[in-house]
């Protein structure tokens, strides 16, 4: 056979993966062939594969009869919506897809490729995890690839895809990226599986169960978007890269922007009339960004708070907003431990935040407490004292203790603060207030229950409205709900050259 002969040959064999018949397997679970996954992904024409035709380098178990050009992954890069990004595709069509020692050197490989020329990098995960017939080599893989992970984390986006299963200490790649994607009933993640359980714990479950998208969209929060198939979640890898910048050096794209008129007078009215009373702050967040341009992150996870990109005037932000119609908005573990990372994300690849306050604490119990309240509740300060990107804050309504310090306030860097007139700055609600500073008036009172309410109205009258924390400086400006988008569009624009200087240090010590 002549030379391009032998070439044609190995391609094509390499294109088979592990056959036909494998392939139509995975077509049968509802699933896709690892190269059908990468040419949804790419703009059409533009992948270019790289390692197509390694081979394991594997003698034990009769591996040296079984050899598949490409090794059980495709790597490469290509562009996706017009800018470069790199991928690799596990095919679990060969060998299940397993991580051996020369899968992981093609993996490596690309990782480092990413952040040598700064480019966003796809994972498409569907493997049963260490090949093993490899053994401790294969382990070791698994590490070299974790350690680029990390060396990769902050310098170039990273977002892994779940597409089939995910276990044992393979989940561990994934949970070093930046955003996980899992597709609903065809994809599960998990350190210890059912059978495991069983015998070890006794519980009786299933994978889905265990460590399905559901679960993990709802549960655990591992998962940043559950979809509903394959096809959909590449849409969504694709609709998240458009709101990132390709490295930390750069800004995020900016789409053509014409100014119109941005008044929404629509929120003058959002604010209900009684304080307890709830409202979607997803319906403010809709009318102050761009039109259709929110996307929500773990939106079925610590639904408390809303964390989520969206486009302001063509450009992306972050937004973290608390939300009223879930436990009325208040802090607590899970939603402290979401917003934070979310927050750390946006400050290291340089996504200006908005941060939207109607807050009435933390929650109290000795569930919170005994899980951490104090240490989870820190991050959230502690990502958002720590990010020097433009940070913006609105309050709508309530901004109570320690949480109106943690939400963005002007102590911790926040560049403008902004309140509604109906924005409530205190230490605590005007009930709770009046019950402990003048308990000794209401309780010698003829009537204690009008004695309170008075007590009650005086609080409100002094602190819960916005214009003590502005007649110090700690707002910059009490606006009309309806100039909200206006006052934003402006204050990004004139924060847009923003430089901040942290102090000289190896690395902070987050509260983890
Ligand atoms: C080698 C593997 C493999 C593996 C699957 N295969 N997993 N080959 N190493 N880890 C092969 C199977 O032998 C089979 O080959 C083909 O892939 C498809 O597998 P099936 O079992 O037929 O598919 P399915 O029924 O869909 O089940 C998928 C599965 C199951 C649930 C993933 O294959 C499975 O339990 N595999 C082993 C999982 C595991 O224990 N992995 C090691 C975990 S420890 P043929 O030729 O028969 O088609 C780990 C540690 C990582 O990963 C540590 C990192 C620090």
């Amino acid at each position: 056979m002549d030379k391009l002969s032998i070439l044609k040959q190995k391609k094509q064999e390499a294109l088979k993966g592990g056959g036909e018949k494998r392939i139509d397997a995975q077509h049968n679970k509802g699933k896709l062939s690892a190269r059908e996954r990468v040419q949804l992904l790419m703009d059409e024409g533009s992948f270019e594969e790289i390692g197509m035709l390694v081979r394991h380098r594997s003698h034990d178990f009769g591996m040296e009869k079984e050899v598949y050009s490409g090794d059980g992954v495709v790597t490469g890069f290509g562009t996706v919506n017009g800018r470069l990004t790199y991928v690799f595709s596990q095919d679990f069509t060969v060998f299940g897809g397993s991580l051996s020692e020369t899968q992981a050197e093609k993996i490596v490989k690309i990782l480092e490729l990413a952040m040598q020329n700064g480019a966003p990098v796809i994972g498409l995960n569907d493997s049963g995890g260490a090949r093993i017939q490899e053994g401790v080599v294969s382990l070791g893989g698994y590490a070299d690839i974790f350690y680029r992970n990390v060396k990769a984390s902050g310098v170039v986006p990273q977002i892994s895809a779940i597409m089939g299963p995910c276990a044992g200490g393979a989940v561990y790649s994934p949970a070093l990226t930046d955003f996980i994607l899992m597709v609903e009933n065809t994809s599960y993640m998990f350190v210890t599986g059912p059978n495991v359980l069983k015998t070890v714990t006794h519980e009786n479950v299933t994978s889905e169960e265990l460590g399905g998208a559901h679960t993990h969209a709802t549960k655990s929060g591992v998962t940043h978007f559950a979809c509903a198939n394959e096809v959909e979640c590449i849409e969504h890898i694709k609709k998240l890269l458009s709101f990132m910048p390709q490295n930390c050096e750069e800004d995020a794209p900016c789409y053509e922007y014409t100014t119109t008129d941005e008044h929404r007078p629509g929120l003058n009215n959002i604010i209900p009339e009684n304080p307890n009373q709830p409202y979607d702050i997803k319906e403010v967040i809709a009318e102050i960004t761009d039109s259709d341009s929110f996307l929500e992150v773990q939106r079925e996870y610590a639904e408390n708070i809303v964390v989520g990109f969206a486009r302001l005037g063509g450009r992306s932000i972050g937004i973290v907003a608390n939300q009223p119609t879930y436990l009325a908005g208040v802090l607590d573990n899970n939603s402290s431990i979401k917003s934070a990372r979310f927050v750390r994300f946006c400050d290291a690849f340089n996504i200006p935040l908005l941060v939207i306050v109607d807050v009435p604490g933390f929650l109290p119990g000795t569930d919170q407490e005994w899980n951490g309240i104090i240490i989870n509740g820190a991050k959230l300060l502690y990502a958002l004292s720590e990010a020097t990107v433009p940070k913006i804050t609105v309050i709508t309504r309530k901004a109570y203790g320690g949480a109106y310090d943690v939400m963005n306030s002007k102590h911790i860097g926040a560049d403008l603060n902004f309140a509604w007139p109906s924005a409530e700055i205190a230490v605590l609600g005007a009930k709770g207030a009046a019950e402990i500073i003048f308990k000794k008036e209401i309780s010698e009172a003829a009537d204690p229950a009008a004695k309170l309410k008075e007590k009650e109205a005086e609080y409100v009258e002094k602190f819960a409205n916005p214009y003590s924390a502005a007649a110090r400086g700690f707002i910059d400006e009490v606006i009309e709900p309806s100039e909200t988008r206006m006052k934003l569009l402006k204050g990004f624009k004139m924060l847009e050259n923003k430089v901040a200087h942290m102090p000289k240090r190896k690395h902070s010590n987050m509260p983890l």
